[in-house]
C-alpha cells in the first residue's frame, strides 16, 4: 500500500481532530458525579505530542459546557474556540497552544443530557434504594462525556479520579477497586493505550465476585448471586481464548452486569466488559455473549478498526473468534447451531437492506452519516462469514497462525481493510494467484450481497428441531412433540420456524405446552412476541408490555416496535408503551425509536 493510500485510509470522518499535527497521549480524568444534577464535573488534563509545532490542536466535543483551558503549568488561561454545532459530530474544540506546549487541562461539565450517560433512579435498578449510572461511549459518544480526540484510530493511556457519593462504588476501563471505601472517592488506572469509545464508568451500589483468578464479577448485590451462577464459566473462556489466539493481554478480565435498561448486550470495555442482565437465563444458554465480548479483548481493543467504516474488522473478527470459543467449549454441533442462527440473522440483514444496498458491504462509506448506521449484522455476520470463507479456502491450522501473527502485529495498534488486505497477501497468499482468486477479497470486501461461494452452514441438532417442526405443522399437537433436552437455541431455532399466520388455536396450544409466553429467557420472548403481534395473540400482551418496559436493550426493541407499528392498531399500542417506557431506554436506543416512531 502507498503512503497515501494510508493516510486516505485511517483519515476519520467522524472525528474533527488532526492527530498527525497534535495528538492526545494521556489523559488524567478528575470528576465528581452529581446524581442530583446528573452532570459530571471536573478536568481533563491531556498530555500531548505537537508532531508539527502547530499552535493548535483540535478536541471532539458534544454538548459539553467548557469552562477554561489551562496549558503546561501556566495560571492564564489560554484561548479557545468551539465550532460550528453538528447533530452527530457535536462541535470541534479549538484549543491555542505553543509549540512546545506539553499539557492542556480543560475545565469542563456535562449536561444532563449527555448521550452517553444513562442516569437511573432507584427504581430502574434491582436494588431499588440506589441511583445507578453507566457510560455508552462508542461508537463517537465519548465526546459527550469527555472533551477528547473521539476516533478509533487514536489511543490514550489514562489515570482518573472519581468522586461519588459515599454509599456507591465506581468503576472504569481499567484497574478496578473491589470494594466500597469510606471517602467516595476512587482512583483508576489504565496503562494500556486505548481507543477513546472504550473510555467507559459506571457507578452504583456494586460488590465483586471473584470467579477465577483472574476473573470476576461486578452487580448490584441483588443480582450477584444469579451472575455468579451464569458466568461461573468465564474463567474457562479466557483459557480457551488464549489458546486460540495468544495471551490475554489485559491482566484481569471482569464483567459487570448492569440494569436491564442497558441498550447493548454487552460492551468490551476493557478489562471490564459491560453487560445486560437479559443474559441471567438461569441455564447459562447466552454466554456466547461473553466469549463474544471477551474476544474483543484481541480484536478490536488490541487490534482497532482505524474508522468505523472499517468496522467489521472489530465486529466480523469477533463473531468468529467468539464461534471458535464456543466450539472450544462446548464442542461442533453447539457452535453450529450459533453459526446457523447467526447465517440466518444475515440473511435476514440482507432481505432488509436489499442485496445490492451499499451498507451490504464490509467496508462502509459513512462519510455524512452517523456512525450508528453501519451498525448492522453485515459488520457481525458477513464479515465471520467472509473470514470462514477464509479458514476453509486455507485449512484451520494455517488460519489459526495467521491470526496469531495479525492480533500480535498489530497489537495496540490499528487496522484498516487495506492494511488487512496486505497481511493476508503477504502472510497466506502469498503469490499464489489460484488462491487469491478463491479468497475473492473484492467481492467480499467492496461488492453489495453475499458471494455465491459463501459456505452454508448446517446443524445435526436443528436438522431434528425441523422435523419436530414439520410434525407439529402437519397436526401433531404441541404437548405431543418430542423437545426434550432443547437448549435455548434449539427453542429460538423452532420459534422462528413458526408459520408466519397462525390461528388462535395454535398460539395457545403452543403456549400451553411450552409457556413461551412466560419464558425467562429473553432470546426465546422477544422471538415469541413477534409471532403474537403477528397473529394479535392477545394473551402475551401483559407479558410484552412489561419486558418493553423493563428491557432497554435496542437489538430486541426495535424488531418488536417494528411490527408493533405494522398495523393501526399496533401503532396505537406501540405509541402507548413507548410513551411509558421511554424514560427508561438509553439516548443510543431512543434515537433509533424516536425516528421508528414519530
Ligand atoms: N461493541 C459491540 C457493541 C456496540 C457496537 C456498541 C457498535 C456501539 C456501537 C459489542 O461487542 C456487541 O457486538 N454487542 C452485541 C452482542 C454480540 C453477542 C453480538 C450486542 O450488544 O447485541
Ligand atoms: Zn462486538
Amino acid at each position: 500500500m502507498t503512503v497515501n493510500n494510508l493516510a486516505q485510509a485511517s483519515q476519520d470522518v467522524h472525528s474533527y481532530s488532526k492527530p498527525k499535527e497534535a495528538v492526545a497521549k494521556h489523559l488524567d480524568l478528575d470528576i465528581t458525579v452529581d446524581f442530583e444534577k446528573k452532570i459530571l464535573s471536573g478536568t481533563a488534563t491531556y498530555q500531548i505530542k505537537n508532531l508539527t509545532k502547530t499552535n493548535q490542536i483540535i478536541f471532539d466535543t458534544r454538548g459539553l459546557k467548557i469552562e477554561k483551558v489551562l496549558l503546561d503549568e501556566d495560571t492564564k488561561e489560554t484561548t479557545f474556540k468551539l465550532g460550528n454545532d453538528d447533530k452527530v459530530l457535536g462541535q470541534p474544540m479549538f484549543v491555542d497552544i505553543k509549540p512546545e506546549t506539553k499539557t492542556v487541562t480543560i475545565h469542563y461539565s456535562t449536561t444532563p443530557e449527555a448521550a452517553a450517560l444513562q442516569w437511573l433512579s432507584p427504581q430502574q435498578t434491582a436494588g431499588k434504594k440506589h441511583p445507578f449510572l453507566f457510560t455508552q461511549s462508542q461508537a463517537i459518544l465519548a465526546r459527550t462525556w469527555i472533551p477528547i480526540q473521539d476516533s478509533p484510530g487514536i489511543r490514550i493511556t489514562y489515570s482518573a479520579s472519581v468522586k461519588v457519593p459515599k454509599e456507591l462504588m465506581a468503576v472504569m476501563s481499567a484497574e478496578n477497586p473491589k470494594e466500597k471505601n469510606e471517602t467516595g472517592e476512587y482512583k483508576f488506572l489504565m496503562q494500556k493505550a486505548i481507543p477513546s469509545y472504550l473510555m467507559a464508568l459506571s457507578v452504583g451500589d456494586l460488590v465483586f465476585r471473584p470467579i477465577g483468578e483472574q476473573t470476576g464479577i461486578y452487580a448490584e448485590p441483588a443480582t450477584i448471586e444469579a451472575a455468579a451462577y451464569e458466568f461461573a464459566e468465564m474463567d474457562k473462556m479466557l483459557v480457551a481464548a488464549e489458546k486460540l489466539y495468544g495471551k490475554y493481554r489485559w491482566n484481569r478480565y471482569d464483567l459487570l452486569v448492569l440494569p436491564p435498561s442497558f441498550p447493548f448486550g454487552g460492551m468490551e470495555n476493557p478489562r471490564l466488559t459491560f453487560v445486560t442482565p437479559t443474559v441471567l437465563a438461569k441455564d447459562r444458554s447466552l454466554t456466547s455473549l461473553i466469549a463474544h465480548e471477551l474476544a474483543h479483548s484481541w480484536s478490536g481493543n488490541l487490534v482497532t478498526n482505524a474508522t468505523w467504516e472499517d468496522f467489521w474488522l472489530n465486529e466480523g473478527f469477533t463473531v468468529y473468534f467468539e464461534r471458535r470459543i464456543m466450539e472450544e467449549l462446548y464442542g461442533k454441533d453447539y457452535a453450529d447451531m450459533l453459526e446457523v442462527l447467526g447465517y440466518q440473522d444475515l440473511q435476514h440483514t440482507l432481505d432488509d437492506l436489499g442485496r445490492n444496498s451499499e451498507d451490504t458491504r464490509l467496508k462502509l462509506e459513512l462519510d455524512g452519516r452517523d456512525p450508528d448506521e453501519g451498525l448492522t449484522d453485515i459488520a457481525y455476520e458477513k464479515g465471520n462469514a467472509y473470514l470462514v470463507h477464509i479458514e476453509r479456502a486455507v485449512g484451520r491450522d494455517k488460519f489459526d497462525a495467521f491470526l496469531n501473527k495479525y492480533f500480535q502485529t498489530f497489537a495496540f495498534g490499528t487496522t484498516t481493510t487495506d492494511r488487512f488486505l496486505d497481511f493476508l497477501n503477504s502472510e497466506l497468499i502469498k503469490g499464489d494467484e489460484k488462491l487469491a482468486e478463491q479468497i475473492n477479497a473484492d467481492a467480499w470486501i467492496y461488492s453489495a450481497g453475499l458471494p455465491e461461494e459463501h459456505y452454508t452452514p448446517a446443524s445435526s441438532l436443528f436438522a431434528k428441531v425441523e422435523e419436530t417442526s414439520q410434525a407439529w405443522q402437519q397436526g401433531t399437537p404441541a404437548a405431543q412433540l418430542n423437545t426434550k433436552d432443547w437448549s435455548s437455541h434449539e427453542w429460538l431455532h423452532f420459534i422462528r420456524l413458526l408459520p408466519e399466520q397462525m390461528s388462535q388455536q395454535k398460539m395457545a396450544d403452543l403456549d400451553k405446552a411450552f409457556n413461551f409466553t412466560n419464558s425467562g429467557n429473553s432470546e426465546i420472548l422477544a422471538a415469541w412476541f413477534l409471532h403474537a403481534i403477528r397473529n394479535n395473540y392477545i394473551t402475551a400482551d401483559q407479558a410484552m408490555e412489561i419486558f418493553l418496559t423493563s428491557v432497554g436493550r435496542r437489538k430486541f426493541l426495535v424488531p418488536i416496535y417494528k411490527a408493533l407499528i405494522a398495523t393501526p392498531e399496533g401503532k396505537k399500542k406501540a405509541l402507548a408503551i413507548y410513551a411509558k417506557a421511554r424514560p427508561n431506554y438509553h439516548a443510543v436506543s431512543t434515537v433509533t425509536l424516536d425516528e421508528m416512531l414519530k
